[in-house]
């Protein structure tokens, strides 16, 4: 197995690849080992196939999300797993959008994407995975994820640490014997907080312990905009691009992290 020091995390790219390209950048600058993304590359932005020479030049490690799933095998909807019909109904277009958008080529890599992966940190084993260990579209919130619940992933599939994304929203927690579970967040699109920068996490050590940080990544989000806009897309996803604010996804959101945004 690969044996690292420090490395990058990210999730939900959903086709923001001005964030991506000024992730990578920041990478070169701050020196890092690996990369990895924990899948959803397409939905919510404009533009699927900017993504992909990035990843691959960017030599960035993949696992498949639920929506690189979807799109890699023709499905009709994105499998997020949104229950309300609002949020179905903006999930859709976004869907649709990428996938008439996203080449065939691409969606044959996507095709290839694993579902995990493991590396060693130092000397802690790392598992990465979408959304739970037992299922791509689970969505892991802080306030809703028993410690329990995280030590069971732990112990069942056999990792010091465990990372994830899919909800879009980061979180950190040290378990017991030193195990620890991760939520990644998103680099699409920020996170519900009025701000319009997003979120990644580097994994090192300090000492021998495990450590976790997120940074916050500046971008130009007013492009995205104006890009998102000449495409079409829907007027809710701009303004959370310009404003920070989530208008969409909210009814899958606990009352905790909801109560945290504007809407
Ligand atoms: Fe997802």
């Amino acid at each position: 197995m690969e044996q690292y020091q420090r490395v990058v995390l990210f999730g939900g790219v959903y086709n923001n690849y001005l964030a991506l390209q000024q992730l990578l950048k920041t990478c070169d600058r701050i020196g890092v080992d690996a990369i990895f993304c924990l899948g959803d590359l397409g939905g919510f932005g404009p533009h699927p196939d900017r993504c992909f020479p990035l990843l691959r030049d960017g030599r960035v490690l993949t696992v498949a999300g639920n929506y690189d799933i979807s799109l890699a095998q023709g499905e009709e909807d994105c499998g997020c797993g949104y229950t309300d019909p609002r949020d179905n109904y903006f999930a859709q277009v976004s869907y649709d959008y990428t996938f008439a958008h996203t080449s065939d080529e691409n969606k044959a890599w996507m095709k290839t994407l694993p579902p995990q992966r493991r590396f060693l940190l130092g000397k802690h084993s790392v598992l990465l995975c979408h959304g739970s260990p037992r299922r791509t579209n689970e969505f892991l919130w802080e306030s809703s994820s028993p410690d329990h619940l995280l030590e069971k992933f732990a112990t069942d599939y056999e990792a010091d640490v465990v990372c994830c994304t899919h909800t879009g929203v980061k979180w950190h927690r040290t378990l017991p014997q030193g195990r620890n579970f991760v939520n990644v967040g998103v680099i699409g699109r920020p996170e519900n907080d009025g701000q319009p920068q997003v979120w990644f996490a580097v994994l090192d050590q300090d000492g021998d312990r495990f450590r976790c940080r997120f940074h916050p990544l500046e971008y130009d989000h007013e492009q995205l905009a104006a890009e998102m806009k000449q495409e079409g897309l829907p007027e809710e996803f701009i303004a959370t691009v310009l404003t920070g604010w989530w208008t969409t996804c909210l009814e899958i959101m606990p009352a905790k992290e909801r109560q945290r945004g504007k809407f």
